[in-house]
C-alpha cells in the first residue's frame, strides 16, 4: 500500500480532528524514517519533541523487549521496580529530595493533575499565559491560551485568567492571595518556540512566593533534555513548585509525570487522583533506558552545541530573520509568512519539520541526531529558501 491508499483509508476510518496526513510513516532508525512510498526522510521533528533517541534505539528496544517478556502491566494496587526507579531518577534530576512523582500518559493529563493538586491548597484561581499550549482535555484546555482551540468548547473552567506571555507587569497584577497556581512554559513550544524575556521566570517565582501560589512549570515540550537542560527552566535558577513532563519522557512510548517539589509533594492524599496505565512497567523501562543513555553519552551539552551550530548556519540565510529556542527545540523565524510552503518544500527534499505558525518553522529532532544530519538539514534549508523564500 502507498501513501495515497493510506490517506484514503485514514479519511474513511479516522475522525477528521487532524488535517489529513499526506504521508504515512512505516519504519525508522535513528533520525531516518521511511514513508509508505519508500521515500526516506531525516526526521527533524522527532514526533514533536518526543522521540528523544530517534526511532528504534537499541537501548530503548532492549529495555522494552526485556520488560514486556517479564511483566507487562500491574494495577496501582501494586508497586513495581521500574516506576520506583524512574521516580527516583526524576526526584534526583529536580535536585530536591522532597519531590514526589505522579505518573500518567500525556501532557494534558499531567496538567490536569496539576490543576487538581492546586485545588488542594484550598484555592481555585489560576493564571496562565496567552498563546500557551497545555493540552486539549477540558481542564488543560482551560489553561491553553489560544482562543481558536477553546471557542467551540465553552464553557471551560471559569477560574483561569490569561495574561500575555512575557509581560511580568500584567502577570503580577493578576497574581494575588486567591491564586492557586500560575502555569508557564519555560519556552512556548506550540506557539512557535518563543523564549521569555530575561528574569521572567524569576519574577513569576517571586510573585508566586509572595502570595503563596504554586508555580507550575509545564516542561511537557521542553523537558527531558530537549533544551540542553533536564526540564528547560534551570537556566533561571528558580525552584518551581510543580513540574509537568511528557513527550520525551517515554522516548516514544506514552508516559508523563507530574513532579511536585518541596512540601507540595504532600498535597495529594490516597484517593485524590489516579491513572490505570500511569507508570506502566514497559513505558517506564523505556524511559529509564533513554535517560541513562542520555546521561552516559553526555547528550545535554551536545544539544547546546547543536543549537549554536544550527543558529550559525541558518540565521545568515536570506529570508530568515531569527533562530530562537534552546538546545534542540528551535524556531526558525522567516521574514515572510511562508512557513507552510517552506515545510512542504523541505518535505519534498526529504526533511520533516513543522510550520508552527505562519512565519516560524519548528524543529525538535532526536537529541542524538548526528552532526552530519544537521549539516544536511542546514544545506537543504538554504536551498529551499533560495527557491521559496
Ligand atoms: C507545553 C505542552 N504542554 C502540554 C501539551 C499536551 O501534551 P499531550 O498532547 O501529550 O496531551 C503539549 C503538547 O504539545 C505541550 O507542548
Amino acid at each position: 500500500m502507498k501513501n495515497k491508499d493510506f490517506a484514503n483509508l485514514w479519511s474513511e476510518n479516522l475522525m477528521a480532528n487532524y488535517a489529513l496526513p499526506s504521508i504515512t510513516l512505516v519504519k525508522g532508525k535513528g533520525s531516518i524514517v521511511f514513508d509508505a512510498d519508500g521515500k526516506k526522510y531525516i526526521d527533524m521533528l522527532g514526533g514533536i519533541a518526543t522521540n528523544i533517541l530517534g526511532h528504534s534505539h537499541p537501548a530503548v528496544v532492549n529495555a522494552v523487549n526485556r520488560q514486556i517478556k517479564t511483566l507487562s502491566h500491574v494495577s496501582n494496587f501494586y508497586s513495581h521496580p521500574n516506576a520506583i526507579e524512574l521516580a527516583q531518577i526524576l526526584v534526583r534530576l529536580t535536585g530536591d529530595k522532597q519531590s514526589r512523582v505522579f505518573f500518567a500518559q500525556s501532557g494534558a493529563e499531567v496538567n490536569e493533575a496539576a490543576i487538581k493538586l492546586s485545588r488542594k491548597t484550598g484555592r481555585t484561581r489560576i493564571v496562565a499565559m496567552t498563546g500557551s499550549f497545555h493540552g486539549r482535555t477540558m481542564g488543560s484546555l482551560s489553561l491553553t491560551g489560544q482562543i481558536a482551540k477553546r471557542i467551540a468548547f465553552q464553557p471551560l473552567l471559569k477560574s483561569v485568567k490569561h495574561v500575555p506571555f512575557g509581560d511580568i507587569k500584567k502577570a503580577k497584577k493578576a497574581i494575588n492571595s486567591k491564586t492557586a497556581m500560575v502555569i508557564v512554559e519555560p519556552i512556548m513550544g506550540e506557539a512557535g518556540v518563543i523564549v521569555p524575556p530575561d528574569n521572567y521566570l524569576q519574577e513569576l517565582r517571586a510573585a508566586c512566593t509572595k502570595y503563596g501560589a504554586l508555580l507550575v512549570i509545564d516542561a511537557v515540550q521542553t523537558g527531558i533534555g530537549r533544551t540542553g537542560q533536564w526540564f528547560g527552566y534551570e537556566y533561571s535558577g528558580i525552584k518551581p513548585d510543580v513540574i509537568t513532563v511528557a513527550k520525551g519522557l517515554g522516548a516514544g512510548l506514552p508516559l508523563a509525570a507530574m513532579i511536585a517539589v518541596g512540601k507540595n509533594s504532600q498535597l495529594f492524599e490516597p484517593g485524590d487522583h489516579g491513572s490505570t496505565f500511569g507508570g506502566n512497567p514497559v513505558t517506564t523501562a523505556a524511559s529509564i533506558a533513554a535517560i541513562k543513555w542520555i546521561e552516559n553519552n553526555k547528550t545535554l551539552p551536545k544539544c547546546k552545541v547543536d543549537f549554536k551550530y544550527l543558529a550559525s548556519k541558518i540565521s545568515s540565510i536570506s529570508g530568515v530573520s531569527e533562530v530562537r529556542g534552546a538546545g534542540l527545540l528551535i524556531g526558525i523565524v522567516l521574514v515572510r509568512k511562508i512557513s507552510s510552503d517552506v515545510s512542504s518544500a523541505l518535505q519534498a527534499k526529504g526533511f520533516l519539520v513543522n510550520a508552527a505558525n505562519p512565519n516560524t518553522i519548528r524543529i525538535a529532532p532526536a537529541l542524538n541526531i548526528s552532526r552530519k544530519e544537521l549539516e544536511q538539514f542546514a544545506k537543504a534549508f538554504k536551498e529551499v529558501m533560495s527557491h521559496v523564500g
